[in-house]
């Protein structure tokens, strides 16, 4: 059994504690955050054999061989690096880091040593995500011309909805585009192979203070609540997205649409076991999951029969299967921290584009 730490218990961490929990091979072992209570709560529920306050304890405890970063943003390049450097697997949350400075640092620490360092980019994980990709590489959508969508969310749509994440100290410089834009480049990366080149983007902070809900007082918000941006990807291919956190209804709305010299395809988060293909002439379909159709890979990431619907919690649990896969030696494909720097890269240069008014390469930096 390999022998697993969770540092922070929110919304997240508990998701990862539930994933661990359905994947043989893996014991959670210790938690830790700042809420002793809670956690002795967990403790009792779950049968963790050891809870702290500080996280160094966790990273230290010789009972810990492999860390889950579930903390705010502004903690996990400290703690992914503390791991990295006593030998112990580390699997982070996204964003990586802060800022390119860091999620450089972190994917050159990963790539020199010999820890599996994994980011939970968890999308890609749906058995449905998995259909996708497996069709686009066999040619099924011939070239690829085009791919564009949004990722939408409303929970920061009134002045009085407030957050960690709102504060660029600890949420970072880039709060919609580095929170969910992440997700959808890094997406948009995984099912094509292909990489943002450059962009030109467009910001707004509709919100340029909040109420914060403690003190009940207004403060000042510099991080964007929306960005729509056009993306050259390599080989010509064109793309856009709309980045929102303001739009009504939408609460986790993420949607892809790949446009191809024969077909187009388009998958949405909030109907994951669902497949549109586009075909000119030809019957447009929609494709349901389902075990004896897919591809063997496909397949594998389905973890219950056609007719039996899998959600966000499934594709948590199929990323971490397939981390703890490769620390295992069995194989497995999981985002690496290359992966969160080129994410990270991309961010960067969407926030700089919208401050510029200008094309921006991706990895020019600040
Ligand atoms: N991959 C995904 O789909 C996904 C979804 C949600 C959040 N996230 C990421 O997960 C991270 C956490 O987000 P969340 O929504 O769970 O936030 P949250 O606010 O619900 O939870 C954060 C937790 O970290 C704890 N914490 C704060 N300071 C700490 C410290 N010094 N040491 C240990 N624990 C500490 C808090 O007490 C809390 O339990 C963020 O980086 C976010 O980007 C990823």
């Amino acid at each position: 059994m390999i022998k697993v730490g969770i540092i922070g218990m929110g919304m997240i961490g508990r998701a990862h504690l539930d994933a661990l929990q359905r994947i043989p091979g893996v014991e959670v072992v210790a938690v830790a955050s700042p809420n002793l209570e809670d956690l002795v709560k967990l403790q009792e529920g779950f049968g963790i054999r050891h809870v702290f306050a500080d996280w160094r304890e966790l990273v230290d405890c010789p009972d810990v061989e492999a860390v889950h970063n579930c903390t705010p943003n502004h903690l996990h390049h400290e703690i992914n690096l503390a791991c990295i450097s006593r030998g112990k697997v580390i699997f982070s949350e996204k964003p990586l880091g802060m800022d390119v400075q860091e999620t450089s640092e972190a994917a050159a620490k990963a790539k020199t040593s010999s820890i599996a360092c994994g980011v939970n980019f968890c999308y890609r994980a749906y058995p449905m995500v998995q259909w996708a990709k497996q069709l686009i590489q066999e040619g099924y959508l011939g070239e690829i011309r085009a791919i564009y969508g949004h990722y939408l969310q409303d929970w920061l749509m009134y002045e009085t909805d407030y957050d960690w994440r709102v504060d660029s100290k600890v949420g970072g410089f880039a709060r919609a585009v580095g929170d969910i834009g992440s997700h959808w480049v890094d997406l948009a990366r995984y099912l094509t192979g292909l990489e943002v080149e450059e962009v030109l983007a467009d910001t707004s902070i509709f919100w340029p203070q909040r109420i914060e809900p403690t003190s009940g007082q207004p403060v000042p918000v510099d991080t964007e609540d929306w960005a729509t941006a056009l993306l050259r990807f390599n080989g010509g291919v064109k793309g856009n997205v709309v980045i929102s956190q303001i739009s009504g209804g939408h609460q986790n709305d993420l949607q892809i649409e790949i446009v191809g010299t024969k077909r187009t395809i388009r998958w949405r988060q909030e109907d994951p076991e669902i497949l549109w293909i586009g075909e000119r002439g030809g019957c447009n379909q929609i494709r349901y999951k389902d075990g004896s159709a897919m591809g063997a890979v496909a397949a594998k990431h389905a973890s219950y029969p056609p007719g039996h619907p899998e959600g966000y919690p499934d594709c948590i649990k199929n990323t971490i299967a397939n981390f703890y896969s490769h620390v295992l030696g069995q194989g497995g494909d999981f985002p690496t921290f290359e992966d969160g720097h080129r994410a990270m890269e991309v961010v960067t240069a969407i926030i700089h584009s919208a401050e510029t008014e200008r094309w921006t390469r991706v990895g020019g930096g600040l």
